[in-house]
């Protein structure tokens, strides 16, 4: 059921690779409240061209952009802009990628060009966007910024490896920018904490399906999936929640803050 929650706003989304991606739920959502938006993706992330059908179910334009390039990220914020016809309400930041994870390389192994890359791509690329729309004067009062992040940024977590420094940066960053467009702009900027979901790039990491499951277990109202995640974006992006910033707000049906559970417990007795 939709509220018209974002009706006339008007937004960007950032990393919706396949169905399955967290930011393709959220496209979808924020286009059944309302929302006109542009989608993008690393060029290298498009050759598949699954995106395209995205952009037709949400009446939507794609614009590529490698998030770690300004001259890409400039060149987004200026034609999403005319494509819109206007500023920008809204932009989800919903990527991650560590090429050490990828390549299986363990903690005590680490290739630091590739650490770098992680950083880039997953924290600094946050902090581009922003610096980006700020100079273009892009967003519209009461915008809100979103990135998803990931309790590994807080708890060490089995092979979450560098992608838990980048996380912590990428919430670092929200604080930062939250207050640096809040003073400027009225901005709100937030990370969500979301539960391990079934990605491409959730998947990447060892272990995922147990992980999953053990995360399930220690919830008590269960992980939480892409498409709750949807809603609660829509939810910081709509009017509801204008004085909510540098906040990482945990949606992980009670993960983080559970010490045991029953279900887990009954595995060792
Ligand atoms: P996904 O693999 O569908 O999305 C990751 C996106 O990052 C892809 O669309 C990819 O093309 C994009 N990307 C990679 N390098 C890029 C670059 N240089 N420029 C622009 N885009 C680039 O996976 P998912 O799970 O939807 O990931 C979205 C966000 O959610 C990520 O920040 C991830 O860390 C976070 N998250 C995921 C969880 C999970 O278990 N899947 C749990 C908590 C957070």
């Amino acid at each position: 059921m939709a509220y018209n929650l974002l009706k006339g706003k008007k937004g960007i989304i950032f990393g919706a690779l396949d169905e399955n991606s967290i930011a393709w739920k959220v496209a979808l959502k924020a286009h059944e409240e309302g929302a006109q938006f542009v989608l993008t993706n690393a060029p290298i992330a498009m050759r598949m061209g699954e995106i395209n059908k995205l952009a037709a179910q949400t009446n939507s334009q794609i614009v590529p952009a490698d998030a770690t390039s300004i001259e890409d990220l400039d060149n987004l914020v200026t034609k999403s802009m005319e494509i819109l016809g206007g500023k920008i309400d809204f932009i989800l930041h919903s990527i991650g990628m560590s090429p050490n994870v990828r390549k299986d390389k363990s903690y005590g192994d680490l290739n630091y060009e590739w650490f770098l890359k992680t950083l880039d791509i997953s924290a600094l690329s946050f902090n581009k966007v922003m610096q980006v729309a700020e100079k273009k004067d892009a967003m519209n009062e009461w915008g809100s910024i979103l990135a998803l992040t990931y309790i590994a940024a807080q708890r060490t977590l089995p092979d979450y490896s560098d992608m838990a420094k980048a996380k912590a940066a990428l919430e670092s960053i929200a604080r930062s920018y939250g207050y640096r467009y809040g003073k400027l702009k009225n901005v709100r900027v937030n990370t969500i904490s979301q539960s391990p979901t079934a990605t491409t790039a959730g998947k990447g990491i060892a272990g995922f399906g147990g992980f999953m499951e053990f995360a399930d277990k220690m919830s008590p109202l269960g992980n939480a999936n892409a498409e709750e995640c949807a809603n609660y974006c829509v939810a910081m992006f709509s009017d509801l929640t204008k004085k909510v910033t540098m906040q990482n707000l945990m949606h992980d049906g009670g993960f983080s803050t559970t010490g045991m559970t029953e279900d887990v417990l009954a595995k060792f007795n």
